[in-house]
């Protein structure tokens, strides 16, 4: 696939399955992730990897945090498991004179993105998703990440669970103008 056929063709794919990433396909996808724009090179972000018995550890935690229902709960716990590999991008805010949390948390951002399309380049499939887990005290805690730093995803990785139609391109008339 050509760069532009990537970019030009990225989507999730929320059903995933085994085999996860191999240990080099991680590697290059962590490197992907490392390869963002960085304003001072600041690298603020953390890449937590979870996979086999980590999926388990992810679902008690969830559920331990989670104040829902019961049946909710039993949602919950399966939630790790739609992908057999997820890789918790959290961020690691430094104080900066010229650069701001926000710019912080867009690199991790990128960083994320970077990583699903790495992915996707090496034949595996993935989602971003957060939930208001993501947002919860308790779960950062679990997961040793400060409390002034943020949960910036969920990055499910796996096999696309099966052959999946391409999406209709969106229109970007509406999105741009142009100086001339
Ligand atoms: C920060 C962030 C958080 C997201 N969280 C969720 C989520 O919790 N659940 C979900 O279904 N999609 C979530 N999404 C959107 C999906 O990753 C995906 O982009 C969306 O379903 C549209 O599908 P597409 O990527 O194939 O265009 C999130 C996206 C971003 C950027």
């Amino acid at each position: 696939m050509t760069s532009i056929k990537l970019l030009l063709q990225r989507q999730s794919t929320p059903l995933l399955t085994t085999p996860a990433p191999n240990h080099h396909h991680l590697e290059q996808i962590l490197a992907a992730g490392m390869r963002v724009p960085d304003h001072a090179c600041l690298q603020p972000w953390h890449f937590t990897v979870v996979t086999d018995n980590g999926l388990q550890r992810l679902s008690d935690l969830l559920v331990q945090s989670s104040d829902s229902e019961s049946a909710n709960l039993t949602k919950i716990a399966k939630m790790p498991f739609r992908a057999p590999m997820i890789i918790v991008v959290s961020t690691e805010f430094v104080h900066h004179e010229k650069v701001p949390k926000q710019e912080q948390l867009i690199a991790a951002g990128c960083g994320t993105h970077a990583m699903q399309m790495a992915a996707v380049a090496l034949g595996y499939g993935a989602m971003w998703r957060t939930g208001e887990l993501a947002y919860n005290a308790k779960v950062k805690q679990g997961l040793a990440i400060k409390e002034h730093d943020e949960i910036v995803g969920f990055l499910y990785i796996g096999t696309p669970g099966k052959e999946q139609v391409l999406k209709t391109p969106k229109s970007f008339e509406n999105k741009v103008n142009y100086w001339q």
